[in-house]
């Protein structure tokens, strides 16, 4: 049986998720719903999809009409939390995309409404599946840089409508009201995922600061937020909407220290280079590292999960963990006004 599908959202990221619906052959595009009637037809076309439902609550009428086993929710933000939610209460699995929410009150209703249901909840964090995080995770988990003091999480590019093409020309990312932040709730959930996985659990953060410099928006287009993992080993997240695009994963151990830039032609760099001898060293040095798009790669664990009914990484837990880090970091800087 396949894996009936409905997206809701069929933006710059929303056909993303469609590429890699339509390379699964475990699921069926059944239906496309978005905002403009034009982007549902054209992603319909696309993907040869039949049906499409469009207008504000056309996705609503998609939910209600149509044969579906599961939706990804691929919308501005703060319509991720009521979308999830109607999803959930027509027993629908949820693909959503991060940050699965705006505010806290939001993190109370899904978690009250996930814990109900046996149904499969993914937060699209899609970093997590390129091939050398699994082996960093590995690198840290043997102790091969020793106990770590220090790791770092560098993310920055020109923003959505310029580094990444974001199609609604509702400009939301750029309004408060639709986005519920700034680049630290779009880029910094990624880091905070990230590093949650390669570490473990955060404890709290001990500093904030952020400007707007280049986008005329409310929000933060720029932001560093240093926290304490619950072992004790010091995070620091940079993100920016402004600086040139960079993606940099850096390590501090007792016994070597190992920094990952994603967008270098020569990724990885370790000391001391005796390092080099280590097998998981050769194994993360043998990827062919990118910072590509791991969409596939979450959409096929999805419909597997749907399948082997086996809830996995990354969960609503993940998702929440995430958003609830960025709201503290707000609350610190607003705490400070
Ligand atoms: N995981 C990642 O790495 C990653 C990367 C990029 C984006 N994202 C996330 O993906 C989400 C979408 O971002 P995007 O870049 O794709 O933005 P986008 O291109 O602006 O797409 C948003 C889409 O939502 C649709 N929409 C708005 N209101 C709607 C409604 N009431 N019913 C149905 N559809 C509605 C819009 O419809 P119309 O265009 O038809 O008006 C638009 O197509 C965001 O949460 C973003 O954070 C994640």
């Amino acid at each position: 049986m396949k894996i009936k599908v409905g997206l809701i959202g069929a933006g710059g990221f929303g056909n993303i998720h469609l590429q890699a619906y339509a390379k699964n052959p475990n699921c069926e595009i059944v239906a496309i719903s978005s905002r403009t009637k034009i982007h549902a037809e054209n992603a319909a076309q696309r993907f040869s999809v039949d049906k499409i439902y469009f207008g504000d609550d056309g996705w609503k009428s998609m939910i209600k009409t149509e044969d579906l086993n599961a939706v990804s929710v691929s919308t501005p933000n703060y319509l991720h939390a009521p979308m999830v939610l109607e999803a959930l209460h027509n027993g629908l699995h949820v693909l959503c995309e991060k940050p699965i929410c705006i505010t806290r009150n939001e993190l109370e209703e899904l978690e009250q409404t996930i814990n109900k249901t046996d149904l499969i909840f993914v937060t699209s964090f899609q970093k997590r599946f390129n091939p050398v995080i699994s082996v960093l995770k590995s690198i840290i988990d043997a102790e091969i840089l020793g106990k770590l003091i220090n790791v770092k999480y560098n993310f920055s590019h020109f923003g959505p409508y310029t580094s990444w093409k974001a199609l609604s020309e509702e400009r939301w990312f750029f309004d408060s009201r639709m986005a519920g932040g700034g680049v630290l709730l779009d880029l910094g959930v990624h880091g905070i995922d990230l590093l949650r996985y390669l570490i473990g659990e955060y404890k709290e953060i001990n500093g904030v600061n952020s400007n707007t410099s280049c986008i005329d928006m409310k929000d933060e287009d720029n932001c560093n937020v240093l926290f304490k993992f619950q072992n004790d080993t010091l995070g620091m997240i940079s993100v920016s909407w402004c600086n040139y695009p960079s993606e940099i994963i850096e390590l501090y151990g007792k016994k070597g220290n190992l920094r990952i830039d994603f967008r270098s032609k020569r990724p990885i760099s370790f000391q001391p280079s005796s390092l080099k001898k280590k097998k998981l060293i050769k194994k993360a040095l043998s990827i062919k590292i990118h910072s590509n798009n791991y969409q596939d790669k979450v959409i096929n664990h999805f419909i597997d999960a749907i399948i082997n009914n086996e809830q996995k990484h990354p969960n609503f837990l993940d998702g929440k963990r995430a958003v609830e880090f960025v709201l503290e970091a707000y609350n610190i800087l607003r705490n400070r006004e």
